[in-house]
C-alpha cells in the first residue's frame, strides 16, 4: 500500500490508515464552473493536507482555454487559498502542484482528447499515478453525452488490466425519468456500473451519515419510529442565497429537480428506511430503494404541491432583487426557486403519516433538518390552560449549518402553582462532543471515488426512483403557468402554508 504524503509518524489506531488513496489521477472537465473552484479544488488540497492522496497524485484541468499548466495551477491555487477548509501550507500545496497539468481542449473535438490521453499517460509515468484515472464531469449535462463519447473512442476509458477508470457525474441525472434512462445508457455503453459515482454532496455529509447511526445504534428511537407514534415528518431545506451566479444552470430546472428529486429524498429514505443488513452499499442501497419505491403522490396535486419564485426583499438587511430581475433569467420565466410536496408511504410503518418536503432559496435563514414530529400525548391530565404552550414532541436531525440534534418536549414551568407545562428542548451539538470539525462532503467523497468506496453514491435505480416520484408534480407545474411570488426573506408562498393547513398542521418554524 502506498504511504501518505507526508509521513508523520501515527498513532496505529489512527483511523485515516487504511482510508489514505493508491497511486492515481484525476481528470477534471469543468474547471471553471462554480463547483469545481468552491468545492471540488478545496476538497483535493485538503484530502492532501490530511495526508489522505498518495505521493502518485495528479490533477489534470481541461477546458477550452489558453492556459499553462502554471496557469491552470493559479487557479487551483487561488481556489484553494480562499475555499480550504483545512490550514493552507505552502509545502502541501508545492507537492500537489507539481502533479497539476492542464490540457486546452473543446468537449466536443475527439483530436483534443488524443492530447489528454497523452497528457494522462505521461503523468503515469512521471508522476507515478499507475494508469489509475477518475474522469469528474464537473460539466452541464447536455455535455455528457459528447464527452462520454469521446472518453471511449480515444481510449481514454479503457483500462489494461490491474489498473482501474471511474467516472463521477454530478447532478442533475436527467431532467426527467425518460431522460434519466437515456443518460443511464449512455453511461453504461462506457463504464461498468461500479465505476460509476454519481455524487448526491448531501450523502457526503457527516449529519446525514448519522440518521442511520442514530437510528440504528440505539434502542431508544426506534420503537417509536412508526405510525403509532409519528404524526408526520417535515424535512426541510431551506437556503438564504438566491441563484447566484448561476442562472444559466437553474433556469427552467428549479427548485424540485435540483434538490428535491436527490437531497431531500434522499434524506426521506434514510429517514423512513427499515434496517439494513449490512452497510455494504448492496444493503443499504436496496432498503433505500424499497422505500422509495412505497412512495406515494398525493391524488389532488394542487392541495398538496406547493411552489414559489421569490420576488424583491431584504435579506441580512440588504436588499435583493427578485428571480426574474437576476441576471440571465428570462423575465417570464415560470422555473419554481420554492417547492413543497406531501408524500406518503404505503408500508406498515408509515401508513397515514404524510413526509413534508420543502425547499427554497432566499428564505428567511440556511438551514437544513429533518423533523420527526410525535403524535400529542392520547391523554393530559392537565388544565387547558397549563398546556398551551406545549406543542409537539419532535426529534431534529439538525444537518445544517448549527448540525446536531435536537428533542423538543413538554416540561414544568419552575415556580408555578399549578402544574404548567411548555416546550423545552435537548440539544446535541457536534462541537461539544466531537474534537475534530468534520470534513466537507466532498473531501469525503472524492476519497471514496479514489478509493472505490461506492456506498455513499446512488445507484441509478435512486435516481430513476428519485423522477418516478416527482414527474407528475413537475407536469403538473408546468400546466399551471406562473408560480406564486414570496418575499425574498420570508418562509414562501402562501400556498405552501395552504398546503399543510388543509392536513390540519403547520410547518414548523425552524
Ligand atoms: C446543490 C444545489 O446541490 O446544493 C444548489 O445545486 C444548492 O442549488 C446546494 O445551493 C446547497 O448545498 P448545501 O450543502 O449548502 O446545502
Amino acid at each position: 500500500m502506498t504511504g501518505p504524503r507526508h509521513n508523520p509518524l501515527r498513532d496505529p489506531a489512527d483511523q485515516r490508515l487504511p482510508r489514505v488513496a493508491g497511486p492515481c489521477g484525476m481528470v477534471l472537465f469543468g474547471v471553471t464552473g462554480d463547483l469545481s473552484r468552491k468545492k471540488v479544488m478545496p476538497a483535493i488540497y485538503d484530502l492532501a493536507n490530511r495526508g489522505l492522496l498518495p505521493p502518485g497524485f495528479a490533477l489534470v484541468g481541461f477546458a477550452r482555454r489558453d492556459w499553462e499548466d502554471e496557469d491552470f495551477a493559479q487557479i487551483v491555487h487561488d481556489s484553494v487559498a480562499q475555499h480550504c477548509r483545512t490550514a493552507f501550507r505552502e509545502e502541501v500545496w508545492r507537492q500537489l502542484a507539481e502533479g497539476i497539468r492542464f490540457v486546452d481542449g473543446d468537449l466536443t473535438n475527439e483530436d483534443d482528447y488524443v492530447k489528454l490521453k497523452s497528457v494522462v499517460h505521461d503523468l503515469d509515468s512521471r508522476m507515478g499515478t499507475s494508469g489509475n484515472h477518475a474522469f469528474y464531469l464537473s460539466i452541464p449535462p447536455g455535455l455528457f453525452p459528447v464527452v462520454l463519447k469521446h472518453l471511449k473512442s480515444s481510449g481514454l476509458a479503457d483500462r489494461t488490466p490491474g489498473t482501474w477508470r471511474r467516472v463521477v457525474i454530478e447532478k442533475p441525472f436527467g431532467h426527467n425519468l425518460e431522460s434519466a434512462r437515456e443518460l443511464n445508457t449512455v453511461v453504461g455503453s462506457v463504464f461498468d456500473p461500479g465505476s460509476v459515482f454519481r455524487i448526491d454532496h448531501y450523502l457526503g455529509k457527516e449529519t446525514v451519515q448519522n440518521i442511520l447511526a442514530v437510528r440504528f445504534a440505539n434502542s431508544m428511537f426506534e420503537p417509536l419510529w412508526n405510525a403509532n407514534f409519528v404524526d408526520n415528518v417535515q424535512i426541510t431545506m431551506a437556503e438564504d442565497i438566491g441563484i447566484g451566479g448561476r442562472a444559466g444552470y437553474y433556469d427552467g430546472i428549479g427548485a424540485a429537480r435540483d434538490v428535491m428529486q436527490n437531497h431531500l429524498l434522499q434524506l426521506l429514505a434514510l429517514t423512513a428506511m427499515e434496517e439494513p443488513l449490512s452497510f455494504s452499499p448492496d444493503d443499504v442501497r436496496a432498503e433505500k430503494e424499497k422505500v422509495l419505491r412505497a412512495v406515494q403522490l398525493p391524488a389532488d396535486l394542487a392541495r398538496h404541491t406547493a411552489r414559489g419564485q421569490y420576488a424583491h426583499g431584504w435579506q441580512g438587511g440588504i436588499e435583493v432583487v427578485g428571480y426574474l430581475q437576476e441576471a440571465g433569467i428570462n423575465p417570464d420565466s415560470h422555473t419554481e426557486t420554492y417547492a413543497a410536496v406531501r408524500l406518503d408511504i404505503n408500508n406498515r410503518r408509515w401508513a397515514g403519516v404524510p413526509f413534508y418536503l420543502r425547499t427554497g432559496k432566499r428564505l428567511g435563514r440556511r438551514v437544513t433538518e429533518v423533523a420527526v414530529v410525535f403524535k400529542r400525548a392520547p391523554h393530559q391530565p392537565f388544565d387547558t390552560s397549563a398546556v398551551e404552550d406545549l406543542g409537539n414532541n419532535a426529534f431534529v436531525f439538525r444537518i445544517q449549518p448549527d448540525e446536531g440534534i435536537t428533542v423538543k418536549f413538554g416540561s414544568k414551568v419552575p415556580n408555578t402553582s399549578s402544574m404548567q407545562v411548555r416546550d423545552v428542548t435537548m440539544d446535541f451539538q457536534y462541537g461539544d462532543s466531537f474534537v475534530d470539525s468534520s470534513p466537507e462532503a466532498y473531501e469525503r467523497l472524492i476519497l471514496d471515488v479514489l478509493l472505490g468506496d461506492p456506498p455513499l453514491f446512488p445507484r441509478h435505480e435512486e435516481v430513476e426512483l428519485g423522477w418516478q416520484i416527482l414527474d407528475p408534480v413537475l407536469d403538473y407545474w408546468d400546466s399551471q403557468g406562473q408560480p406564486e411570488q414570496y418575499v425574498s426573506g420570508g418562509w414562501g408562498p402562501h400556498g405552501a402554508y395552504d398546503m399543510i393547513s388543509h392536513d390540519g398542521r403547520t410547518w414548523r418554524r425552524p
